[in-house]
């Protein structure tokens, strides 16, 4: 039997912000539900992705810590360390320069530590410049492409045997409501979430059969983070819902429950929306 959510509260007493969250969700975590599972986050080192981090971490997960700023990155390793009892890798790594061989050598690098790879959260993201397409740079545009899209290719591509070698993979793609209806001077941004949504659809379509690689998009919505603040600086932050509030349902698509002694498990290449998903995702 999953445990209360007041016992979820008190499993979380060293991660307050998490733990305020929890007291609402609708699905019961056992607390060790990321137990034994490895899992790769990038942007891990701020905002959503460090957020995601110390929430599967606290379940349980031991996470591989991918992003730009090394000091960002020991943050949340330290914090991990200290307040769970998994032990987190970190990989400072520049998405704008990342190539097949790089994330070739991360994936040998994975693959020698852990055999298996449970999970990947492509957090990291560029915002890059609000400004019509036909003044928006053309070097922002190529970089923007490059962090959004390409390196999520890349990292999908050079891990994906580690992806099949677990008894159930799942992927994460951050989207954003632009990368679901166009809007005006979001230029790149949109076009390379539209990118990932279509990214995200074929790989769910080519795993779904073998149906140990689960692929889904997630647009997080409004949240407090650097990220919405430069896009849009006039907001009052606090206005915001934290990233711990988004964190639901990312440990459910990581970690699917068990309801009635069952576990159950969810369609693959979904599109959510952390807004309304009211505690239901299409079930297989
Ligand atoms: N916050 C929102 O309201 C909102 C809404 C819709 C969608 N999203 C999506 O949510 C995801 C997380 O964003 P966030 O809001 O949490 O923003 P954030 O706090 O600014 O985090 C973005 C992360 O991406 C990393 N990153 C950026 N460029 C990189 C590069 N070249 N190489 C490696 N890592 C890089 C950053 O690392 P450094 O800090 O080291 O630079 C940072 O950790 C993004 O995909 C974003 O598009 C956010």
């Amino acid at each position: 039997m999953n445990p209360s959510p007041d016992t979820i509260a008190e499993h979380l007493n060293h991660y307050p912000e998490l733990a305020e969250q929890a007291k609402d969700w609708r699905h019961h975590f056992a607390t060790d539900a990321l137990s034994g599972k490895v899992i790769l986050i990038t942007g891990a080192g701020d905002g959503l992705g460090a957020a995601t981090a110390k929430t599967y971490a606290s379940f349980g997960a031991t996470v591989i810590l991918l992003g730009k700023t090394r000091e960002k990155l020991e943050a949340v390793n330290d914090w991990i360390s200290k307040n769970t009892s998994t032990q987190p890798v970190i990989v400072p790594c520049d998405l704008e320069t990342l190539d097949l061989e790089t994330a070739g050598n991360l994936a040998d690098s994975i693959g020698d530590a852990f055999g298996t790879l449970d999970g990947i959260v492509h957090h990291a993201s560029r915002l890059g410049p609000r400004a019509p397409l036909a003044h928006y740079p053309n070097d922002e545009w190529q970089k923007v492409m490059q962090i959004n899209v390409n390196a999520v290719f890349l990292l999908n591509h050079a891990l994906f045997s580690l992806l099949d070698a677990s008894n159930r993979a799942c992927v994460i793609h951050t989207s954003s409501s632009v990368g679901r209806e166009g809007r005006a001077y979001w230029g790149a941004y949109a076009a390379s979430k539209f990118a990932l949504e279509g990214l995200s659809q074929v790989l769910a379509d080519e795993t779904e059969v073998a149906g140990r690689i689960k692929v889904f998009s997630v647009n997080p919505g409004g949240t407090r983070t650097a990220m919405r603040r430069d896009a849009y600086p006039l907001e009052d932050p606090l206005s915001l819902p934290t990233p711990e509030a988004r964190m639901e349902l990312f440990l459910l698509l990581q970690s699917p429950v068990d309801e009635g002694g069952e576990t159950v498990e969810f369609v693959t290449g979904q599109q959510l929306d952390c807004r309304d998903w009211q505690g239901n995702v299409q079930r297989a």
